[in-house]
């Protein structure tokens, strides 16, 4: 069989005239280094020895991939000691997950309650715009997680609805639901409402979560 040469395989330049060879980098070194090395992957065979304290499941409803989060916490202290996951997702949800793993090791619980998606994406040096939503997965079983360890442990005062505003005060919907919504995809105020069900239960938020749909959507998107 005829062996390709590395002209042969050259993708064809595309509209911005450049020509591709497939061997381009959209990804900053930091994000290469945690999809190739990922740290603190929790594999099959360790799962059952581990004894985690909380654990997190998500699913995102933008790629079907799902995320999870295991932590152990030291309840003097009140830290996350150890921070373990697996997923189903991409390359980005590898690399956001590791360097969020590798940052709320030996942070304050209520600390790592307000990390954000964008913390973990600046951390990463950034991200692909369409690879957004991924950073969202690992950051949201962790705040699951978190939560997890407050219900087990009997704290169930310190189970987060967040510093955040609440916008549908019935559901207790905040603006943070409503950003991680559109990171995850969900682009206008319908997809926003089948997502979280904001306006369900307080029709009078949905003027306001409109316009933070659309706000979130200029952000990340615009
Ligand atoms: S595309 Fe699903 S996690 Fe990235």
């Amino acid at each position: 069989m005829k062996k390709l040469s590395k002209k042969s395989y050259k993708l064809p330049k595309s509209c911005d005239g450049v020509e591709r060879t497939g061997e381009e980098w959209l990804y900053s070194p930091k994000v290469k280094d945690h999809f190739f090395n990922p740290r603190n992957i929790l594999r099959p065979e360790e799962e059952k020895k581990y004894k985690a304290d909380g654990v997190g499941y998500v699913g995102s409803p933008a790629c079907g991939d799902v995320m999870k989060v295991l932590i152990q916490v030291d309840p003097k202290k009140d830290t996350i000691t150890d921070c373990r996951w697996q997923t189903f997702g991409c390359g980005s949800a590898i690399a956001s997950t590791s360097m969020m793993s590798q940052i709320v090791k030996g942070m304050k619980l209520d600390k790592a309650l307000k990390l954000t998606p964008n913390d973990i994406i600046d951390a990463l040096g950034g991200l692909p715009a369409r690879k957004i939503h991924c950073s969202v997965l690992g950051d949201k079983a962790l705040r699951q997680a978190i939560n997890d360890y407050f219900r087990k442990s009997g704290q169930l005062a310190r189970v987060e609805v967040g510093n955040y505003r609440v916008l549908d005060k019935v559901l207790k919907i905040t603006d943070r639901d409503i950003e991680e919504a559109v990171l995850e995809g969900a682009d206008t105020l319908e997809k926003v409402q089948a997502k979280t069900k904001v306006g369900t239960g307080d029709p009078g938020s949905l003027p306001e979560v409109e316009k933070l749909v659309s706000f979130y959507v200029q952000k990340y998107y615009g």
